[in-house]
């Protein structure tokens, strides 16, 4: 039994039998730290700041982003307007955004984002003018909007030209903290790069990526961020579940914001299309701007990048499994290079545990299946060795394919740790990783709900774990049913027995810290989405209210069922697929 436990675990990174060469190793060898992003402020930033707290910006006047690191570090396409064409040797072409047909009305808006990352006054988003503001329809003071041109694997081939199809960068904001976030608009229309697309993203898409990464953000995955949803009466033509049943449904704009857009596709398209200057120059950019421990004279450099981006998108992925998370559409187009989540699309949270669980019900064979996301993760960074590859020497190349090998060894050294702070684990046991495998396996047999059995591990005493008193607990009721069920749970009982210095209140109130109480089940969002299309924002504001405090138990959210056994309609939900 032992043994086929450890496959379910293993099973997560088909390459786990690689040997391990850690990047650990490869960065000591190069004696620099090379994973912080962080930026200190400098001086000059903060003393362009003559305010405080309580001085927010009041008026979008006021307020103004810059496009020219952008455009002074690349070259833009010369050719203008809005058509769909192959564009060549730019990283971004100037599209202005098409305005949404009114009326507008804000459907969400982000006080985290609008007053602590843009120190913008919530009071302003009350406004007219930030409808258009943050749709598209005016630009903000030095806004110079492009569209961004990237290539990608999508589903596993090579897909040529994508970009940037109905999203545009407004340039980058640099706020008082000293950081700087570029924001997007996200269905503002046509694009160079819209192929056959409309350019517009309809309400219940765009609810889903606005409510979703807010909550990502608080449950301490690396992801983008949304500042507001603005929803139009325009309509939007689409085909949900690609069935042929065609629906006029209503065009919507997310603002977001990421320090970084860049993906591994926006590598892979100047490689591959033999574009190698400008690759060089946008790794160089890339670099400089977000990697800040990589000295920019480094011969190295680019192998140091790699193995950052490796160990960084090794920890995300680890960081989704930990929540139950599914990207569902892990192409290298949709792959930062900073490591965060972006391009919500068809995800989902798995509720029963199953590792075939698959978000996008069009994805028949399980491609990104939450399961298969650590091999997904290394099929990209693989993608990503390739898009360098010309720009490293044969040495580095050597070097970085060994980097890549220590990819597996990452992702399953950062699984371990959060699998063991989520059932409140101190210390190292030799058996810790069979428990977790142990736990899952009976989770799987059972069909246990994922979020809700490490939530009531952490709420339920020890003195009830020995009681075997489940009573209100429903998952554990139904983890219970499994015939080993006592015996992992004598090895988890002694195993916290042997705790020293821990008392049971101390583990429970660690484990319910790093196990949340609520998540974006996708018929939370559903029943959010049905209402905010007759023009009902409520639900979709009280879940981004509940799903800011995630850890924390909430009267409105008890009372709404969220942490409650699914409603039995939840079962035939499929997720929409076309956004
Ligand atoms: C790998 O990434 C994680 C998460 O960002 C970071 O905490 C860690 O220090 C990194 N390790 C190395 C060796 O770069
Ligand atoms: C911040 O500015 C406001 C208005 O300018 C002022 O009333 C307040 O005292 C200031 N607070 C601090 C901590 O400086
Ligand atoms: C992610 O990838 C798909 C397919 O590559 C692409 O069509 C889409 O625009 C990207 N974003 C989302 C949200 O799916
Ligand atoms: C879902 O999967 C199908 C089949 O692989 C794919 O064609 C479709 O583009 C995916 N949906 C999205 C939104 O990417
Ligand atoms: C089970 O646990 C609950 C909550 O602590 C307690 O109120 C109840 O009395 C317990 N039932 C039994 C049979 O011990």
């Amino acid at each position: 039994m032992c043994r086929t436990i450890h496959t379910v675990v293993f099973a997560l990174v088909a390459a786990a039998s690689i040997s391990p060469v850690h990047v650990l190793e490869f960065c000591q060898s190069t004696d620099r730290d090379c994973h912080s992003h962080d930026r200190t402020t400098s001086d000059s930033v903060k003393s362009r700041w003559n305010m405080n707290a309580s001085n927010l910006i009041q008026d979008l006047e006021q307020f103004r982003v810059s496009c020219k690191n952008l455009l002074e570090a690349f070259p833009v396409d010369e050719v203008d307007g809005n058509f769909v064409r192959t564009v060549k040797n730019c990283v971004f072409s100037k599209s202005l955004p098409t305005p949404l047909k009114g009326p507008l009305r804000l459907a969400a808006v982000s006080k985290d984002v609008i007053e602590g990352i843009l120190d913008v006054d919530m009071a302003v988003t009350q406004s007219e003018e930030f409808l258009h503001y943050a749709s598209g329809g005016r630009l903000l003071p030095g806004s110079v909007p492009l569209a961004h041109r990237y290539g990608g694997h999508q589903f596993g081939y090579w897909a040529g030209q994508l970009g940037d199809g109905r999203a545009h960068s407004l340039g980058q904001y640099t706020n008082r903290k000293g950081e700087v976030w570029e924001m997007q608009l996200k269905g503002s229309g046509k694009t160079p790069y819209s192929r056959s697309g409309d350019g517009r993203a309809v309400i219940r898409s765009s609810v889903r990526e606005f409510l979703c990464s807010e909550a990502m953000h608080v449950l301490g995955v690396p992801t983008s961020r949304a500042a507001s949803l603005i929803v139009s009466d325009e309509p939007v033509i689409r085909d949900q579940f690609y069935n042929g049943n065609v629906k006029t449904e209503r065009g919507a704009v997310v603002l977001r914001l990421a320090r970084s857009w860049f993906r591994i596709g926006s590598l892979e398209i100047l490689s591959e299309s033999g574009e190698i200057d400008l690759l060089r120059k946008l790794l160089n950019f890339v670099i400089d701007e977000h990697f800040s421990s990589i000295e920019s004279d480094d011969p190295d450099k680019y192998l140091v990048f790699y193995s950052t981006v490796v160990n960084e998108t090794a920890h995300m992925i680890a960081q989704w499994m930990s929540v139950g998370f599914a990207h569902g559409v892990c192409n290298t187009d949709n792959f930062s290079l900073l490591s965060i989540t972006i391009d919500y699309g068809p995800f989902g949270f798995m509720e029963a545990y199953n590792p075939d669980f698959v978000p996008n019900t069009s994805d028949d064979e399980g491609r990104y299946s939450i399961g298969a996301q650590a091999n997904v993760g290394l099929f990209n960074l693989e993608k990503l060795l390739t898009a360098l590859s010309p720009v490293l020497s044969k040495k580095q190349r050597k070097e970085a394919k060994i980097i890549l090998k220590g990819y597996a060894n990452i992702y399953q050294m950062r699984f371990h740790q959060l699998f063991k702070a989520k059932l409140g684990l101190l210390g190292d046991e030799e058996e810790d990783g069979y428990l977790i495998a142990f736990l899952l396996k009976m989770m799987e047999d059972t069909q246990s709900d994922f979020t809700t059995t490490f939530r009531q591990l952490s709420e339920v005493s020890v003195e009830q774990l020995h009681n075997n008193n489940f009573t209100q607990m429903w998952a554990l009721e139904d983890l219970s049913s499994h015939k080993l069920f006592s015996d992992w749970l004598n090895m988890y009982l002694l195993r916290l027995r042997g705790q020293e210095n821990d008392d049971d209140s101390d583990r429970q109130h660690r484990m319910k810290n790093v196990n949340p109480r609520y998540v974006l089940r996708n018929w939370m969002a559903e029943s959010a989405i049905r209402k905010a299309e007759m023009n009902d924002f409520s639900e979709v504001e009280l879940l981004h209210h509940i799903l800011s405090s995630p850890f924390v138990t909430q009267e409105t959210a008890e009372e709404a069922g969220y942490a409650a056994r699914p409603p039995l309609w939840a079962e035939r939900l499929k997720v929409s697929c076309s956004s």
